[in-house]
């Protein structure tokens, strides 16, 4: 068996890259197409509910997808630096593939409102983090106005070659399954990924790959959902940081997914996304973080509603590994016990 080399060559005709491209990669993708028997079984016992669990790439999230690519393209014509904003992970994955490529990597961040995890990340691979004393929205304004000089490359996924990049998951997906699934649904924030997601799936179907097109279901955290609402949020909150965004870049584009796939796009709360959380980690031993469970707690809405078709394939992607945000984690979970280091005292604890 020929091993996995990476989203670039594994789906190079059907990226913009060339002989001359240098490809700078992690190996990402080929993540794990996991069936939720147990969660499905409870939330929505009428389909079959999987999970594309995209915590399993390199840095932790589906972000390296579209990093090789954008990275790529920038070693490509000869950049010297990258930059970002972010709410965490699009920064960890910048800093790792800029560290691979030799690049300079300039970070903003929301300050406080980014997982410790992701920070570390960031911190680690040697990216210049910068904490902007306000939000993610306010952090890229600044980023865009910084990088139409020229001197630095941004890789956002306002740059085209992330969202390339990322159209790989839904290819993936449909190999794994042997075609395409008849509902996607994704968390929301900047909106690139369902947009990227649909590309996928447009190209793959053009291609003569799968014959027919799944919906694209998106979920945006109830205080964080613009695309929702229809009007920019100035003051996004939610405890999903990583989609804590009131100005989605890709706003038109994943719009347009949702109405030419005949999806859907609504809201979930906090509470239905800590429940996701920890049901998954808790019956699916899947640690995603909490992102990455709107997808989820939109299924069991779904569900709830009776929009899901009898018998039908529901693929939700999680975006991110659970280790990411361990403060979450741990507030959402029962504290460890503390005894002395006796037997007798253990036996105590356990009633045995
Ligand atoms: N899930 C996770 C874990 C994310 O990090 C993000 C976005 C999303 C979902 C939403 O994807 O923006 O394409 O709609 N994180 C970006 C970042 C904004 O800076 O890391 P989207």
């Amino acid at each position: 068996m020929v091993p996995w080399r990476g989203v670039i060559e594994e789906y190079r005709k059907f990226l913009p890259v060339t002989d001359q491209t240098p490809i700078v990669s992690l190996n990402e993708g080929n993540s794990p197409l996991v069936s939720a028997q147990r969660l499905g079984k409870k939330i929505c016992p009428q389909v079959h509910l999987l999970l594309k669990v995209e915590g399993a790439n390199p840095t932790g999230s589906f972000k390296d997808r579209g990093m090789t690519l954008a990275v790529s393209k920038a070693l490509e014509k000869n950049a010297h630096a990258l930059m970002c904003a972010s709410t965490g992970n699009t920064s960890a994955s910048a800093a790792a593939y800029g560290a691979k490529a030799g690049l300079a990597v300039y970070v903003l961040i929301p300050e406080g409102k980014i997982a410790l995890g992701k920070l570390a990340q960031a911190m680690m691979h040697g990216a210049t983090v910068i904490e902007i004393e306000g939000n993610f929205d306010q952090a890229l304004t600044i980023v865009k106005e910084l990088c139409s000089g020229g001197e630095f490359e941004l890789v956002n996924s306002l740059n085209p070659f992330r969202l390339e990049g990322q159209k790989t998951a839904a290819m993936e997906v449909c190999d794994q399954l042997g075609g395409p699934p008849t509902i996607h649904v994704l968390p929301v924030g900047n909106a690139g990924n369902i947009s990227a997601y649909w590309k996928g799936y447009k190209e793959y179907y053009t291609a003569g790959q799968i014959s027919h097109l799944p919906k694209m279901v998106g979920f945006q955290a109830e205080g964080a959902a613009p695309i929702v609402r229809g009007h920019v949020i100035e003051d996004p909150q939610t405890v999903a940081t990583a989609i804590r965004i009131g100005n989605p870049a890709s706003w038109k584009l994943a719009l347009q997914a949702v109405e030419e796939s005949g999806g859907s796009i609504d809201v979930v709360t906090d509470e239905e996304i800590l429940v996701a959380y920890t049901s998954l980690a808790k019956e699916e031993g899947i640690f995603c973080e909490p992102a990455s469970a709107a997808s989820v707690a939109g299924v069991n809405k779904l569900s709830e509603a009776g929009l899901l078709p009898e018998g039908a394939t529901v693929v939700c992607t999680l975006t991110g590994h659970g280790l990411k945000d361990p403060d979450t984690a741990v507030m959402s979970s029962t504290k460890p016990r503390r005894v002395k280091a006796t037997r007798e005292e253990v036996s105590a604890l356990l009633g045995i």
